[in-house]
């Protein structure tokens, strides 16, 4: 990691210790209140619980800290990509989205948001740039794409996106803020699932947007407040102190997921891998532009489905689960969800096991699947 993102790493657990006093706890206390103590004049203070909360605004620091920008945080991942579309777009825009990218905003647009009016088309990422931009009022980019794991070029993006009028939106779930910061390649706006590797213990769902305009920050704290897509108290407290081992979890993830994905490569029973960082992958020479690390995801593809989730089910240090980046290896068959992806394709994610016996576990269920 560069000097900047350990300094940034160092400093989260301790961005609150200037504000306490002789006596103060040192864990950020869970605040469960629907209001507050609020005589006369309501400006200045906290008012309301859908407005407010202590445990949500200590989450925001730290995620502001790491993304070195405003943050606002939201009950799921999907709360945070909804409330970006549904703040920024109005009836007649249109959205370029990927094709390959998570299913769910796709899905959202189409079944919801074409009835207000607001249009979209779909673009491969490997091939994003192609076409250009004009028309578009957002363009959302997802890279490496979940479960394709295709690059783009973010920068790229950005630069050709502005110059056609078009907000920029990175979805950066796979990567969070340690393995790529897309704020700083000029989009708009980062937003991620914190449900996955930020939070990371499988328990909360938990989302997030950060952005360094402070117009579109505080028109989405607005629409948040009035929507009331408001996390609880308790799950900002849980991802609170995931976010505080982010830096050591993904570390261990990444670097499992590199040493495993070159021997996968060779791999008799594999037929073909994705993984960024691997040489020969098409990703590669633009994942090395602009991917800090090269993530925790892997794509492998078994001779049949069968085969897939015979793997999958043996490997007893694999769970089968849908979703990503907690502390346990985990697996699943794209395909049962009708991703565009061949039937034997499962999205490995790398845990914190040890690495080697991580290894030898999969390198086992290989053999016998
Ligand atoms: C890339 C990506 N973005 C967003 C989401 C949505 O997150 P959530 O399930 O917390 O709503 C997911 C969930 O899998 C995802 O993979």
């Amino acid at each position: 990691m560069s000097d900047s993102q350990n300094a940034r790493a160092a400093s989260l657990s301790h961005i609150h210790s200037g504000t306490r006093t002789k006596g103060d706890p040192l864990s950020t206390p869970i605040v469960m209140s629907s209001v507050f103590h609020l005589p006369g004049d309501p400006a200045g203070a906290r008012q309301y619980g859908r407005f407010d909360n202590p445990t949500w605004e200590a989450v925001e620091a730290a995620l502001a800290h790491l993304e070195d920008a405003d943050a606002i945080a939201f009950p799921s991942g999907m709360a945070a990509i909804s409330s970006v579309f549904l703040a920024l777009l109005s009836g007649g825009d249109r959205v370029l989205l990927p094709s390959d990218g998570y299913y769910t905003p796709r899905v959202l647009l189409e079944k919801h948001l074409t009835r207000l009016g607001i249009s979209y088309d779909t673009r491969p990422t490997a091939s994003f740039l192609e076409g250009g931009f004009a028309g578009y009022r957002m363009v959302l980019v997802e890279t490496p794409s979940n479960p394709g794991l295709d690059v783009c070029d973010i920068r790229a993006v950005a630069e050709a996106a502005h110059a056609a009028g078009a907000i920029v939106v990175a979805d950066n779930t796979t990567m969070t803020p340690y393995g790529q910061r897309p704020l700083d390649l000029g989009v708009d706006i980062v937003l991620a699932a914190d449900t996955k590797a930020p939070n990371g213990h499988s328990d909360v769902l938990f989302g997030h947007v950060a952005s360094r305009n402070g117009e579109m920050i505080e028109t989405i704290r607005e629409w948040r407040k009035l929507a009331g897509v408001i996390p609880g108290p308790f799950e900002a407290w849980l991802v609170l102190r995931g976010l505080e081992t982010l830096e050591l979890r993904f570390d261990r993830m990444c670097s499992s997921a590199e040493t495993i994905a070159a021997r996968l490569a060779d791999h008799p029973a594999i037929r073909s891998v994705r993984y960024p960082g691997l040489k020969g992958d098409p990703s590669h020479s633009l994942a090395k532009t602009q991917m800090l690390r090269f993530g925790s995801l892997i794509g492998l593809t078994l001779g049949s489905k069968e085969k897939a989730e015979a793997f999958i089910d043996t490997c007893p240090l694999i769970e089968a689960t849908t979703s990503f980046g907690g502390v346990h290896t985990s697996a699943e068959r794209r395909a049962r969800w009708g991703d565009d992806v061949a039937e034997g394709f499962v999205r490995l994610s790398i845990g914190c096991e040890p690495t080697e016996t991580l290894w030898q576990a999969i390198d086992a269920a290989l053999k016998t699947a």
